[in-house]
């Protein structure tokens, strides 16, 4: 089924210049790209954005580096597109991710681990809906 997901280059990889290459990575697994833009959180709207994980001992942590530069927020289009992304980033810690992953090769901690997908149809159209809404 063709469907979005939301996906987030975060601060590190945008800092390290790896934009490029995730952006090429991404056409060659067959997305299309529906929305792209970029943006510099202020630390209110990144704990809005991770509010699901608010009672993490991580929360203050990741919603600080998530506002600590820039970031490109893209709407991603294909088949099984929140699996497909989810796989071609690997998994959370990138010490434990793929060879061949985003994760494994642009990732350097399990916080500060370059990218974002969504999690489930739900959570794609929320996400979605939090950047790309119409006022
Ligand atoms: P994401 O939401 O960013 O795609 O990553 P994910 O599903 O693989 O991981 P999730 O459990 O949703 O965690 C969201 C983000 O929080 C940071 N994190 N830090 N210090 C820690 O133990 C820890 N665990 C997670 C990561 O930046 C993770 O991507
Ligand atoms: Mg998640």
């Amino acid at each position: 089924m063709v469907e979005k997901t939301l996906a987030i280059i975060k601060p590190d990889a945008v800092k390290k210049k790896a934009v490029g290459k995730i952006v090429q990575r991404i056409e060659e697994e067959g997305f299309s790209i529906s929305g792209m833009k970029q943006l510099h959180l202020t630390k209110e709207e990144a704990e809005g954005f991770y509010i699901v994980h608010k009672e993490k001992s991580f929360y203050g942590s990741l919603t600080d580096f998530m506002s600590s530069g820039d970031i490109i927020v893209l709407v991603l289009e294909r088949e099984d597109a929140i699996a497909h992304w989810r796989k071609t980033m690997g998994v959370t810690d990138p010490a434990l991710a793929e060879p061949g992953t985003l994760r494994h090769s642009f990732g350097f901690s399990v916080e500060r681990n370059a990218c974002h997908g969504s999690d489930a149809p739900e959570t794609a159209a929320w996400e979605i809906d939090y950047f790309y809404k119409k006022p």
